[in-house]
């Protein structure tokens, strides 16, 4: 996957390549990632990217010119050197974007390239959002001094998502949200740590035992902080009652 980010601070996105999982992606060529900054597209002495805002009101506008022609580049940059045809996403990074999520992390990653365009100041014209981006996120109901911080949070869910990144298969596979569960507890040794035990099923050996301990635990664990989710994720007969056991069993302990 390609991905190219446009932002007024390039230098924010040097992180990525300290060690982990991210320089191990880079590494093995599964993932790479552009910085272009917006300013080198300016024209002016000054090299202005904001100005201010039509109607009056407090803070400064990002201008549509250098962004249209950032883009427009690094559009035609991917065009030439991936031979790649079709419409790239451009999406723009932004509080009044759709909510990032776990699935849209697993959608964008089916993508072999994603433009990645940060806000900055009091937002961006307009004419970006109606004539140049494809897509808008936001990665909660919270406003960041800009889009940088959002677009590596989304460049980090989509990247541990791609084959071969992570170091087994299937390791993102339970992960909390993937199954629209949040994941069930997880112990490593020692098998005792200062009188607190190991669930002893998960020293059994008995897989199937294994499997399903940890599906009732992610049921609980939903249940107890995220009940909301219960509502979208498909269960068996068999796990709806569990979970309206549950239910009970926990309004039992309210009223007493
Ligand atoms: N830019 C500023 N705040 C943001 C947010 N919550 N999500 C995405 N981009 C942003």
């Amino acid at each position: 996957m390609r991905i190219d980010i446009l932002t007024l601070f390039p230098a924010m996105f040097q992180c990525l390549l300290v060690p982990g999982i991210f320089e191990r992606a880079i590494e093995r060529g599964l993932v790479r990632v552009n910085t272009h900054n917006i300013r080198d597209y300016t024209h002016d002495k000054h090299h202005v990217v904001d100005d201010y805002a039509y109607g009056g009101g407090a803070g400064m506008i990002l201008k549509p010119e250098p962004i249209f022609e950032a883009v427009e580049s690094v559009k035609s940059d991917i065009y030439k050197e991936e031979g790649k045809s079709g419409e790239i996403p451009v999406i723009l990074l932004t509080p009044q974007g759709r909510p990032f999520s776990q699935q849209i992390a697993l959608e964008l990653s089916r993508h072999t390239c994603l433009v990645l365009l940060c806000g900055r100041y009091e937002g961006v014209d307009e004419r970006v959002r109606q004539h140049l981006v494809t897509d808008e996120i936001s990665i909660g109901d919270y406003v960041l001094s800009g889009g940088e911080l959002a677009a590596m949070v989304v460049v980090d869910a989509v990247v541990r998502l791609l084959p071969g990144v992570l170091g087994s298969e299937d390791s993102a596979q339970d992960d909390s949200h993937t199954t629209g569960l949040l994941e069930y507890p997880q112990y490593t040794r020692p098998a005792e740590y200062r009188g607190w035990t190991v669930p002893e099923v998960l020293l059994s050996g008995n897989h199937a035992e294994v499997a399903r301990w940890r599906r009732e635990q992610a049921l609980r664990r939903t249940l107890e902080r995220r009940p909301e989710l219960l509502d979208k994720v498909e269960l068996s007969s068999g796990e709806r009652e569990l979970v309206d056991r549950l239910k009970n069993l926990s309004l039992g302990s309210i009223i007493k």
